[in-house]
């Protein structure tokens, strides 16, 4: 439970607020590669911590993050002309390059051009997404390479998907291992055969769900690191052994989920505003399972697998609250728990209905949200913080010492003696064994 002030402070972005200051220090994405891949193509909108902008690529490549509305008269430079360099307004021809400067006027007079400038964003393409920064320019942070910068051209996979809540509320369900023992379970994974993976070492991805299922009561350990922190999910398996999901979260919204054997593949929450929210979902290194551990995904209910994705990359949304997420009350009783078809709307149900910005002040928490909290509190502290004396170098997960490629997720059944710290981690003989450092 959070007091109604922290909850304002937590949950809203636009300028000048705490949590909008603070996530403006952090290099965020944008838009998708994908979305202005030709120079001179079409512009894309781009609302982003409640800011209205438009992204181009300009005739050289270059890529522009800039405000949308045009400042002669206000039309949106979103319905503007592409060309030579620069995106022109098509209500009176004022043109825009990439760094927002307006190049011409050719309905001026009396061209005044050299003194309008509009506000523009740093962009860095990188793994496929234009990432940007939004805070002041004497303020600004490294570039945080999560492993993208040296991701192989062919390798780079990336989505993005559209939640229409506040960021936070999306961000809980990735730090919340428990809800996948209820709100992801099909009843059909009791009739899948104990494959012989039950057992210390690497289950099948069957099994795993086997576990979620079994044990609805996991145990949720936490651990702070400088990246914001790591945390295990540990069950028991029908055999009596312990199943740890360690999922990392890496300050301030992105996470990196469970996965056998490792996971690699990260999670970034953007608001666009309040009550909007982007999701990218991004491959930061090479795939870490030349063994083919956990098996196929999971069944084919999921609707977009990611191979299966629209080539733009950005992941229709055909389960909405509008249609109730098309559940089946049927499948409900007999085979799928939530009766909601794929597993990116049984997300999508559980933190949409919350409401627009979920209040706070009346949530009943447990044992089962220490994760959860901890990511409250480390957000709160730091908007705090940076709103008392301004100190962006203070801030956390900027990097310093630290390696954003050495956090991973990870999943295993435990050896008695095991520890899941060590699970995901550069002294993972699997991690080790993946990037060839054992050759
Ligand atoms: S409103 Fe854009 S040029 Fe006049
Ligand atoms: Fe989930």
């Amino acid at each position: 439970m959070l007091s109604a002030e922290d909850n304002e402070i937590l949950t809203r972005v636009g300028p000048g607020t705490p949590m909008g200051n603070l996530l403006r220090r952090y290099w965020i994405p944008a838009c998708l590669t994908s979305e202005i891949a030709e120079p001179d193509g079409p512009p894309v909108r781009v609302r982003l911590l409640c800011e209205d902008l438009v992204a181009f690529r300009d005739t050289d490549g270059q890529v522009g993050l800039i405000e949308e509305r045009c400042p002669h008269r206000g039309a949106s430079l979103f319905y503007g002309r592409n060309e030579e360099c620069g995106l022109r307004c098509t209500y009176h021809g004022w043109k825009f390059d990439v760094t927002g400067q307006c190049t011409d006027q050719r309905s001026e007079l009396h061209p005044f051009a050299h003194r309008i400038r509009i506000k523009n964003y740093p962009t860095r393409e990188s793994g496929g997404i234009v990432w940007t920064y939004m805070g002041p320019a004497g303020t600004m942070t490294p570039f945080r390479d999560f492993g993208t910068e040296t991701l192989r051209p062919q390798m780079i996979a990336v989505n993005k998907e559209q939640i229409f809540c506040n960021w936070v509320q999306s961000m809980d369900g990735d730090l919340d291992t428990a809800h996948i023992s209820n709100l992801h379970q099909f009843d059909a994974i009791d009739d899948v055969p104990d494959d012989g993976t039950d057992k210390p070492g690497y289950p099948s991805g069957y099994m795993s769900m086997k576990f979620w299922r079994h044990d609805p009561r996991s145990l949720i350990e936490v651990d702070d690191a400088w990246h914001g922190f790591r945390y295990a999910g540990i069950r028991t398996t029908p055999n009596g052994f312990r199943h740890a999901r360690v999922t990392a979260y890496i300050f301030p919204s992105s996470t990196i989920i469970a996965q056998i054997p490792f996971s690699t593949r990260q999670i970034f929450v953007v608001p666009v505003d309040d009550v909007t929210t982007y999701r990218y979902n991004f491959t930061t290194q090479p795939p870490a399972n030349p063994r083919g551990y956990g098996g196929p995904l999971f069944f084919t209910y999921e609707k977009y697998p990611f191979e299966m994705l629209p080539p733009n990359g950005v992941v229709p949304r055909t389960y909405t609250r509008e249609n109730d997420y098309q559940i089946d009350r049927f499948a409900q009783k007999g085979r799928s728990y939530s009766g909601i078809a794929d597993f990116r709307s049984q997300d999508a149900m559980a933190t949409e209905t919350a409401g627009p910005i979920y209040d706070r002040t009346a949530e009943h928490l447990g044992s089962t949200d220490v994760a959860v909290i901890r990511m409250h509190r480390q957000l709160l502290r730091a908007a705090k913080a940076l709103a008392a004396d301004g100190d962006t170098a203070a801030l956390p997960a900027l990097g310093g010492s630290g390696d954003f490629q050495s956090i991973r997720g990870a999943e295993k059944v435990l050896d008695a003696a095991e520890d899941w710290r060590v699970l995901g981690t550069d002294a993972d003989l699997t991690v080790r064994e993946a990037l060839g450092w054992l050759a």
